[in-house]
């Protein structure tokens, strides 16, 4: 898990133009490039049909870079920076545009003296995914993955698929063209610092893994809470909702990494294989149990932080009657040996009163309330929090004594900061991600079976969902904690949502 500066490559960037390439992927490659992390001959290649020259394509990366750069640097090193990057002109649609890019990238790398190397990262629309990864096979634009040679690498933004039969499809359409060794499917959540240290956390202190099981663990909550709409991407949220853009993906992979059992190594297979494993041991439910164990919501008119904000339907091009969710809960139960009986409570919302994304792990209280002859009737189980953003962190809830004659006791925290402890800068997820990439390590990236039962599960809910359209929606305002049923989904349990 320590990345070494990666080999020279030619890193080709289909997309070129699009908002995660100028939000996140150049800057972060800026930044590898600033930190010396970058090979000198390492260039990036920027596909797409909207841009004209490489001092255009430049320019505009540039203003990118000064919105949503992290650290800033100067003239001197974005000049060096801006030296590796080039445009090309291509439409995914035209087998003749593949055809040519092969000839740019040869040459390319006949002047810079690049190994050969290649870098495909997909930051295109869903719908041009087949098509990119076909003709990069068919125009001879993929390395055999056997020998010595020089490498070609694909990676995948997501969505990896709309439901399982079209992320199969998908991965039949990868596996024409490339081996499961050569691709590296994103979920930028397994990039963040946060989320890598949920296994340090667990696997690398004593203390925590012996409870970490049904004896001791009375259940678990997985919050993905957003203050933010739609923001304009109306037309996206209508054919994907919530529970295939934030569950299907950033939860699972949450849920896989506290739930898995310590691998018998670090590596990137044996990681993936436990992981795996927890997705298949996740109880399949019945149609009914879907309804009764889901909740769908979607937001109405409200405010967030004191200001009004439109409801769901109201949002620029969604349906007037839209029933899609922007909320979702789920009672999920890993029926293995480790977490029989805990169940885990997933909810992801928008427009929700705060952005955090959190793991509560909620413990059994003591089997003797010692202290309620002395009037300590509730006594609060202790709750630990893996914060994984904002505000990155743990925290352990623990019950300590006031002060005072009297015998109370008081729910006290105990709080790290990521901030305080290691200062207020930590790689952006796609500068970790990157980085493995070139290095060839695809422990943080999901494997072909990892996603294809991921969507077996989203798939058996949405299922169930389509059949059964919602007739109360929109079921909360926004900058609140979500619908009703939602609430009830816990209270049922005899438990309760934690307020992050
Ligand atoms: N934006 C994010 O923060 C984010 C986060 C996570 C995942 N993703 C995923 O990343 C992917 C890209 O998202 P995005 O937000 O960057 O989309 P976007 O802003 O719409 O950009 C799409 C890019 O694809 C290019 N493109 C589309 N059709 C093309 C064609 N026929 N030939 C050549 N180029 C074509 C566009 O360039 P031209 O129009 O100039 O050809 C543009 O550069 C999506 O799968 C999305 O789900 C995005």
């Amino acid at each position: 898990m320590s990345p070494s500066a990666p080999p020279a490559a030619t890193i080709v960037i289909f997309g070129g133009s699009g908002d995660l390439a100028r939000r996140k992927l150049v800057p972060a490659l800026f930044e590898l490039h600033c930190q010396g992390q970058l090979a000198p001959e390492t260039a990036v290649v920027g596909f797409a049909r909207s841009v004209d020259s490489d001092d255009a394509w430049r320019a505009d990366l540039r203003a990118a870079l000064a919105e949503f750069g992290g650290t800033k640097h100067g003239d001197e090193e974005w000049e060096s920076f801006a030296a590796r990057l080039f445009h090309f002109r291509g439409d995914l649609k035209q087998t003749q545009s593949f055809a040519d890019l092969k000839v740019r990238l040869e040459a390319l790398e006949a002047e810079r003296g690049l190994p050969g190397n290649r870098l495909y990262y997909l930051a295109i629309p869903p719908s041009g995914i087949g098509d990119a990864v076909s003709r990069l096979g068919e125009a001879g634009l993929v390395h055999p993955a056997v020998g010595e040679g020089p490498w070609s690498r694909l990676v995948v933004e997501k969505p990896f698929g709309h439901d399982l039969a079209s992320a199969r499809a998908l991965n039949e359409i990868v596996r024409a063209s490339f081996r499961e060794s050569q691709v590296f499917r994103i979920d930028h959540y397994l990039g963040k610092e946060t989320t890598q240290n949920i296994l340090v956390f667990r696997l690398g202190n004593g203390i925590f893994e012996p409870l970490w099981n049904r004896r001791y663990v009375d259940h678990v909550q997985i919050t993905v809470a957003e203050t933010l709409g739609v923001e304009g991407r109306g037309k996206f949220y209508e054919e994907s909702g919530i529970f295939r853009d934030i569950v299907e993906n950033h939860m699972l992979q949450l849920l896989c990494l506290v739930a898995m059992e310590p691998p018998v190594a670090f590596e990137a297979n044996v990681v993936r294989d436990e992981k795996v494993k927890v997705l298949r041991s996740v109880r399949p439910q019945t149609p009914e149990e879907i309804m009764r164990d889901t909740v769908r919501g979607q937001y109405a008119a409200g405010s967030i932080g004191g200001l009004p904000v439109p409801g769901y339907r109201q949002e620029e091009n969604v349906a007037s009657g839209s029933t899609r969710e922007t909320y979702a809960a789920w009672k999920v139960q890993i029926e293995n040996w480790r977490w029989a009986g805990v169940p885990f409570y997933l909810r992801a919302g928008k427009r929700l009163p705060k952005r955090v994304t959190e793991i509560a792990i909620t413990f059994k209280t003591p089997p003797i309330a010692l202290f309620r002859r002395a009037g300590v009737l509730i006594q609060e189980p202790n709750v630990l929090v893996l914060r994984i953003q904002p505000d990155e962190g743990i925290a352990l809830r623990i019950g300590a004594k006031e002060p005072g004659p009297t015998m109370r006791v008081d729910s006290v925290k105990m709080d790290f900061r990521y901030s305080e402890h290691f200062g207020e800068k930590t790689p952006d997820a796609y500068e970790r991600l990157l980085l493995d990439a070139l290095n060839g390590d695809p422990t943080l990236f999901a494997r072909r079976d990892e996603v294809e039962a991921a969507w077996e599960l989203v798939t058996s809910v949405l299922d169930v969902w389509s059949e059964s359209p919602p007739r109360d929606l929109p079921n909360y305002e926004a900058g609140t904690w979500g619908p009703e049923a939602a609430m009830e989904l816990l209270a049922r349990d005899g438990r309760r949502w934690r307020r992050p």
